[in-house]
């Protein structure tokens, strides 16, 4: 992102926001509500347009419309809050679905791809129930499995585990620590710090649109700089 401008009618929400993201870098997103994280996220596959600055998947800028736009949809995986998965469509179709569609996959082969994936979140015995019926924990993984059949260059992850029971929270974690291992590219909004602290290359605060902090992640959580930074860590350190 370089340079990147947007605002909201008056409200400036993310200001001139230049962040590089290494092929194989795990960045966490922090800061207080309304900082501008997940319009930040929203940006990178085009779900929000900007005004101004330059946005770069991969070297490719992004396209504005048409199949170009759809392809970068496809490179660019995001999975939200609220698991949207198909609520009238098995797990198993929602996997497959998009490797078809868009990818242009045959269906056995598809089916066989997106078997790897739910074995990969442990949910593989949940291939042929509706969402409806899998726990929120498990509908998130069938999510996170949806976004990788699509064989995305990047994942973009919007606090995937704020909407979960406590219990159900570190399923998830560990499925997107064991993606961070295996070095898929990864961008997270997270108030998870113990998956910041684990997982995470750079941890990059906001606080009112703008990149106020860049760092690794022992050194944010031990040394941070800046007064908002401070600040912040207090607010959520000691609940
Ligand atoms: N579609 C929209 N129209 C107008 N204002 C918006 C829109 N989406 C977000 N905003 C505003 O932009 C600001 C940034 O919102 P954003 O959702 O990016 O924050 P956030 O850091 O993700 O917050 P949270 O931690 O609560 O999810 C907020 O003030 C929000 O009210
Ligand atoms: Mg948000």
């Amino acid at each position: 992102m370089r340079a990147v401008e947007k605002h909201f009618g008056d409200l400036h929400v993310l200001k001139t926001i230049n962040l590089t993201v290494h092929r194989g870098e795990v960045v966490v997103v922090i800061g207080p509500s309304g900082s501008g994280k997940s319009t930040l996220c929203r940006t990178i596959n085009r779900l929000e347009t900007i005004d101004s600055g330059e946005i770069l998947v991969d070297g490719t800028p992004l396209p504005e419309e048409g199949k170009a736009l759809a392809k970068l949809r496809a490179d660019v995986g995001m999975v939200f809050q609220s698991f949207n998965l198909f609520a009238h469509k098995s797990v198993l179709d929602n996997v497959t679905l998009g490797p078809i569609k868009v990818r242009g996959m045959k269906s056995k082969e598809a089916k066989d791809h997106a078997m790897d994936l739910l074995r990969r979140v442990g949910v593989a015995d949940q291939a042929a129930k509706l969402p409806a019926q899998l726990s929120g924990g498990q509908q998130q993984r069938v999510a996170i499995a949806r976004a990788l059949a699509m064989q995305p260059k990047v994942m973009l992850f919007d606090e995937p585990t704020s909407a979960l029971d406590p219990e159900m929270i570190n399923e998830v974690l560990d499925v997107m620590t064991e993606l961070a291992r295996s070095g898929m590219t990864m961008v997270v909004v997270t108030h998870e710090m113990g998956f910041a602290r684990r997982a995470a290359d750079r941890v990059v605060f906001m606080d009112q649109g703008e990149i106020v902090e860049e760092k690794d992640p022992e050194t944010f959580f031990t040394a941070p700089e800046s007064d908002r930074a401070k600040d912040f860590l207090g607010k959520i350190l000691t609940h």
